[in-house]
């Protein structure tokens, strides 16, 4: 797995962020089972709630493309090390359990974590299946 090739790409999708309002710049970058890499910023919203964090963004165009398999996703924001919220956690555990989070302060200091330690004790569609 080329996480400093995601690592690269979560930092230049920084630069597509539309952030007229926070002015706080997210870039994300998902790496498919297959290698595959999609890029995705932020981008807010006048009326602010319709806002898209950088993670959704780009977790919605995988899955719109018809990927649904993923196995790491980086994030970069403009605070050092940018966690994702609480929503984005959700949504990326929604398509894996396995995931590896890659949080990114600069090309060469970032921190890997799984969606056990940012989600623990998670809800998601299997236990749906449970009832
Ligand atoms: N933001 C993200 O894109 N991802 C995160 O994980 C945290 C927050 C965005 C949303 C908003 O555009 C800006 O950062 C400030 O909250």
């Amino acid at each position: 797995m080329d996480i400093k090739n995601l690592i690269k790409k979560s930092i230049e999708a920084k630069k597509n962020a539309y952030v007229p309002y926070s002015g706080f710049r997210v870039g994300s970058a998902l790496m498919t089972k297959d290698g595959k890499i999609y890029t995705g910023c932020n981008i807010e919203c006048a009326s602010y709630s319709p806002t898209i964090c950088a993670e959704r963004t780009v977790i919605s165009k995988a899955v719109s493309e018809g990927d649904r398999e993923f196995v790491a996703i980086a994030i970069c924001g403009d605070s050092g090390y940018t966690y994702p919220c609480g929503v984005c956690r959700q949504v990326i555990r929604e398509f894996s359990k396995d995931i590896k989070i890659v949080i990114v302060k600069s090309e060469n200091e970032y921190k890997e974590y799984s969606i056990s330690d940012l989600l623990p004790h998670s809800f998601g569609p299997e236990d749906l299946k449970k009832k």
